[in-house]
Parts: C-alpha cells; structure tokens; sequence
C-alpha cells in the first residue's frame, strides 16, 4: 500500500472496536450462564481466532450480522476438551488469556499461531500458572506451538508479575475464575483494566487495592457469572492512527465517536497534549465501566518532549504513532522505558528506528529507547517500509506518508485485517490518499 501526501483530513468517523475489550467480552460471555450478546464487537482477525478457539472449547459464538454477536456461556470452568489445535494467527492477547482460562480446567490443548506469534515469550504467562498447579510443553525459548496440561484442582496464588503486562495479568486472574478461593496479582505500574472491569460487569467478586507501591488485583474463585448485554467502544489504539494523521497533515480538523478512553489507555493523548497538540474529548459516558467519549483532533505544529517510562504501560502499542508525531515536531523527543516494544508482533524499537531513519528522520535507537531529532516539519519520506508482519508498524508509516515530502509504501498492508479491518477505507473517507502500489 502507498500512502501519498494528501490534503487536509476533515470529517467525522467511528473506529472499529476495542481489541483488548472484544477478546475479555467473549471470554467473560463464555465463562457466564446463559446468552451474552455483544455489540460492536472488533471483527477483526485477531478477534475472530479468539471467537474459534473458544467454539473449538465447546462454547457456541455466532455472528448475527450487523456488529452483534451471541455467547452461549458454559459458566465457570464449563470448556471441554478441544479436538484440535487452537490456531490463534497473530493475537499475542487472545493466546496469553485463553493460555490461562484453559489451565484451570482439567484437559489438555494446544496453541499454534503464526510466525510472528511463534516467536513470542510465553514463559511469562506459563511461570504463574505452573504455580496454579498447570504444565506446559514449549518449544525452546517458551514459544508456541504450546501444549497446556490444565489442572482440575487448581491452587489461588498471590503473584507479582516481573514485567508490567495486562496479559500476565489477565491470564492469572483468569484462570483463578476456576480456582477455589482468592487470586490475587499485584503490579507495581497499573496496566489496563479491561478483564478486571468485564468480569465485575458479569458479577465477578473483583477488589482492586491502590496502595502506594502500586496495585493489588483480587478475584473471588469460581463465581456464579450471569450473562448480559455488552457495547464495545471504538478502539484508541486504532483511533490514534486517524489522530496523528490529522494533528501532521496541515489544516486538518477530524472527529471520532464513542471512542474508549479508559485512564489506563490514554497515555496518548497525555504524550500528544504535552506536545502541543489540539485534542478535545466531548460527549463523556460510560459502557459497563468502561469510559467512551468523541475525540476531535486538529492540525497544528508539535514540540518534542520527555516521555516517562512509567507511562509506558497507558500507551504501549501507540509508540510506533507516537514516534511518527516525533519525527514532525520541533525538538528531540526521548520515550523511555520500552523493552517491551521488542516483544511485540515485530521488534518495534528496531522497526521503528530504522524505518524513521529511511524517511530521512535522526533517531538514537537505544536497548530501551528512543531518541528522535524532530525536523520541525515534514520529514523526506519517499521510500519503502517492510512491515513484518506487524500491524501497527504499517499503520504508523502510512500515517508518516500523508504529511511527508514524498509518498511512503509498505510491503504488506495485510497485516492491518488484525485489529482494524477499513483502516484505508476510513482514512481515505476522512481525505487521505493510500493506494494499492509500491513505492
Ligand atoms: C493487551 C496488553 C498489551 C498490549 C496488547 C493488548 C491486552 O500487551 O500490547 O496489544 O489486551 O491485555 P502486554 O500485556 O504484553 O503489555
């Protein structure tokens, strides 16, 4: 895909849904008694390999048209075993959750996913649940295919994940649904609060302590869930693609509807803001807990900034836009803190760094950050990106193109069908100008 520099952006648009809430609905419907319907649902691939796994688990999830789709819950520690492999394509979040919903059910099973996916640390997740009294087998390095031996006498346990990771998380607090008493996770910087506010909707015993060390997460066991309705918000992190298109591109004016803007995922529009940016949020409500508002962005000159590391977790999968915002500010931009950019669908330090040097941009690639001489205007651009398989990097550099000196391609634009499927549809219907072609 080529993406050419392109007028003002103007207009009005909807994101697709929530990612991370898509996966943690079905998962929470799957766990309910009863009929959990879903609307706005992310149809995304990512989200679909979740929506298979958990049929292959014995629980039926049908697509009734029109963004709304139906759960039958099996209830608490209700999956049966599967008869083949779960194939979860490219979702890091739909494996590290189910890894941990399946350990507390007494069967075994095994996670395949693509080549991005399989070489992804999922050590992380399976060191906790070993505790919970699970076994795995991996290949070398901890990576997919995985087989889980899940236990059905699992043990409660108190853990502190090493790395801040909503997936850690998620997949313990998780598989403590089906373990007799208190799971409890403790974090020392807060991570994204999706599972915890989804399994409170569905009446999970969920208590959340902020002490001033950081935050304790504790799930009562082996709840009765009871179905019900859910309405996904627009998805930031896709949002946030439209976003800084619209702050780069001159005389750009846009506005996005009932975007999500959970505290823990606005990191963002902080970083943005603190840069100069004009971003207005209007039209607040609350979906099941979690906070929805429009967003308008528009264009205007940026100025480089210190980014914290602590705010790594409220903003880890924009730093690839982010870095594009950099690149057009005035000023030297530094992120901190981003280790967990290497674990990613690619290596985004790596990929961004060299991406950004090939449009023309000064960047100091550190072990654990980013350095970014901003040109105080458009960057050269006129070259070709090789995305990796990875989504975000693509999105990132099609966005860089819409303001640079000269068009910017990707080598696969495939790779966007995971989490925000009319990405090109929605940018062009706004003004830009991504084509089908090769730089
Ligand atoms: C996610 C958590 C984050 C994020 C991912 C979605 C989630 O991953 O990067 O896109 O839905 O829990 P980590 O937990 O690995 O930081």
């Amino acid at each position: 895909m080529i993406s050419n520099p392109a007028g003002p952006l103007n207009g009005k648009a909807a994101v697709p849904g929530d990612k991370s809430i898509s996966h943690r609905a079905l998962i929470a419907g799957a766990s309910a008694t009863g009929e959990t319907r879903i609307q706005g649902l992310l149809e995304a691939e990512d989200v679909m390999r979740t929506a298979c796994a958990l049929r292959t688990l014995g629980v039926p999830v049908d697509d009734l048209g029109s963004g709304a789709w139906r759960v039958l819950g099996r209830g608490v520690g209700g999956l049966t075993e599967p008869a083949s492999v779960l194939d979860m394509g490219n979702s890091g979040t739909g494996t590290r959750l189910l890894m941990g919903l399946v350990a507390s059910h007494g069967f075994g099973c095994v996670f395949n996913g693509d080549s991005s996916l399989a070489q992804r640390p999922m050590e992380r997740v399976m060191e906790p649940l070993r505790r919970m009294g699970a076994a795995f087998q991996a290949r070398s390095g901890g990576r997919l295919p995985v087989t889980v031996m899940g236990t059905a006498a699992p043990v409660p346990i108190e853990y502190e994940p090493p790395q801040a990771s909503a997936q850690v998380k998620s997949a313990v607090l998780l598989a403590g649904l089906n373990a007799p008493g208190r799971t409890s996770v403790a974090e020392a910087l807060a991570t994204r609060d999706h599972t915890e506010l989804m399994l409170t909707a569905f009446g999970a015993d969920v208590s959340v302590d902020n002490d001033g060390d950081g935050r304790r997460i504790t799930i009562e066991g082996r709840p009765e869930l009871a179905a019900r309705e859910v309405q996904v918000p627009g998805d930031l992190s896709s949002a946030a693609f439209p976003i800084v298109a619209a702050l780069l591109v001159p005389g750009s004016s846009i506005e996005l509807t009932g975007v999500g803007v959970n505290p823990l995922r606005t990191g963002v529009l902080e970083t943005l803001e603190d840069m100069g940016a004009d971003i207005r949020l209007s039209n607040r409500s609350d979906e099941g807990g979690e906070p929805v508002a429009d967003i308008a962005a528009l264009a205007g000159p940026l100025r480089g900034v210190e980014v914290p590391g602590a705010r790594a977790p409220s903003m880890i999968d924009e730093y690839p836009v982010l870095a594009v915002a950099a690149a057009f500010a005035e000023g030297t931009t530094r992120l901190a803190g981003l280790a967990e950019l290497r674990v990613k669908e690619s290596d985004r330090l790596r990929a961004m760094a060299d991406g950004l040097a090939a449009c023309g941009i000064d960047v100091e690639e550190g072990d654990d950050s980013l350095t970014i001489h901003g040109r105080a205007g458009p960057p050269v651009g006129g070259t070709g990106i090789e995305v990796d398989m990875d989504h975000r990097i693509a999105m990132a550099f099609l966005v860089l193109g819409l303001a640079a000196e000269a068009p910017v391609s990707v080598d696969d634009a495939g790779p966007i069908e995971t989490s925000f499927p009319g990405f090109a549809a929605l940018m062009n219907g706004l003004g830009a100008r991504l084509t089908r072609g090769r730089q």
